[in-house]
């Protein structure tokens, strides 16, 4: 076989294989790898070329010309391959980066607060906007302020009932936790007091106390909102007509209140609270026992030796004061069948019930 055969041959097995290679790269990396191997300086083609240069000059053009259609081929194969797979690789991509735009977006859980809280701001806010002065008080009370100077002395009856929890003394004085938030109005009358030297004074205390029971409607830690005023002339009608306003701010309708003679001894003279029952309308029901009346808070005009124990001119000055449970006004605005529910923290409840602020 002449030489020029023979390199035609070769260069005929060269592009044969170099196609298939090219057909074959899985990637454009693999087919830039071939591009050096099969047209790179130092590759294949450049090899048979090394070969022309010993063929006798006549037979060098033949050779040339096949050479050139050989590069020409790879090329085209090779840019037609690099074309295939810039295509395949944009369709993987988009396959491995597509995101379903109907699919509803994730929201980062919020926290709420919690509806005992809820109704506390509530509450406080509505007395706050009548004038009355937001102050609160210590939970861990002494007796003096959680009985004594509130009129009950330590053989009184009032004491006992009040179901308290003391806490293991380290000092000379046993210390309790409040059983109500009146304490609050000794701490209040004293500060105002020693700032202003004389009433009026208008306090809303809003806070947590404790007393030692627990059952469907009792709870050892619960609210209260304690409300008091002392002025020249203060009589029930004002404490009457604060109460009213309340109410029918916090339900938001008109609500029929009475005042039921009761005892206290830290007011004289003491009255229970009732609203007409909210779940009825006064027709009476299950929840109001038939009544059409619901109790909600203890009040009255301050006893005289209570001011007297803070130093008001009990000749000159007179008050009122109520304590308010807040937990029963949260269940009858918001229809929550048990007090419990308040406090097991189920979250269920807590995402029904709770605000975002
Ligand atoms: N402190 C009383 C209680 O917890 C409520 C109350 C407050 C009554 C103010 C009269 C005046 O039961």
């Amino acid at each position: 076989m002449s030489e020029v055969d023979s390199l035609k041959i070769r260069l005929e097995a060269l592009q044969t294989e170099a196609l298939a290679a090219f057909a074959a790269a899985g990637n454009l990396n693999d087919l830039q790898q071939l591009r050096v191997q099969y047209l790179g300086k130092r590759g294949a083609l450049t090899e048979v070329l090394k070969g022309v240069g010993k063929l006798p000059p006549a037979d060098r053009p033949v050779i040339g010309q096949h050479v050139n259609r050989t590069k020409a081929a790879l090329a085209t194969a090779l840019e037609q391959s690099e074309a295939e797979l810039a295509v395949k690789a944009r369709a993987v991509r988009i396959e491995a980066e597509r995101i379903d735009v109907t699919l509803s977006g994730r929201t980062a859980a919020c926290g709420a607060l919690h509806p005992v809280q809820q109704g506390l701001d509530e509450m406080t806010a509505i007395f706050s906007q009548m004038g009355f002065a937001v102050a609160e008080g210590p939970e861990i009370e002494d007796e003096f302020h959680n009985f004594d100077a509130l009129n009950i002395p330590p053989e009184h009856p009032a004491r006992a009932m009040h179901d308290t929890f003391f806490i293991k003394d380290s000092g000379d004085e046993p210390m309790l936790l409040r059983t109500h938030t009146s304490p609050v109005q000794i701490r209040a009358m004293k500060r105002f007091l020693s700032e202003a030297g004389e009433p009026p004074l208008a306090v809303v205390a809003p806070g947590r106390v404790y007393r030692c029971d627990y059952d469907v409607t009792h709870s050892p830690m619960f609210h209260q909102v304690e409300v008091f005023k002392v002025d020249h002339d203060v009589s029930m009608a004002h404490l009457k007509g604060v109460l009213r306003h309340f109410f029918s701010a916090y339900f938001e309708k008109n609500v029929p209140i009475r005042l039921r003679p009761h005892y206290f001894p830290f007011t004289e003279p003491s009255a229970e609270v009732d609203i007409g029952c909210v779940f009825c309308a006064g027709k009476g029901c299950r929840i109001c026992k038939g009544s059409g009346w619901l109790e909600v808070l203890g009040s009255g005009m301050i006893h005289p030796n209570v001011l007297k124990s803070v130093g008001i001119d009990t000749g000159k000055f007179s008050g009122f004061a109520f304590g308010l449970g807040v937990e029963r006004l949260v269940m009858l605005k918001q229809g929550i069948p048990d007090l419990r529910l308040f406090f097991e923290n189920d979250v269920r409840f807590l995402r029904r019930m709770g605000v975002t602020k």
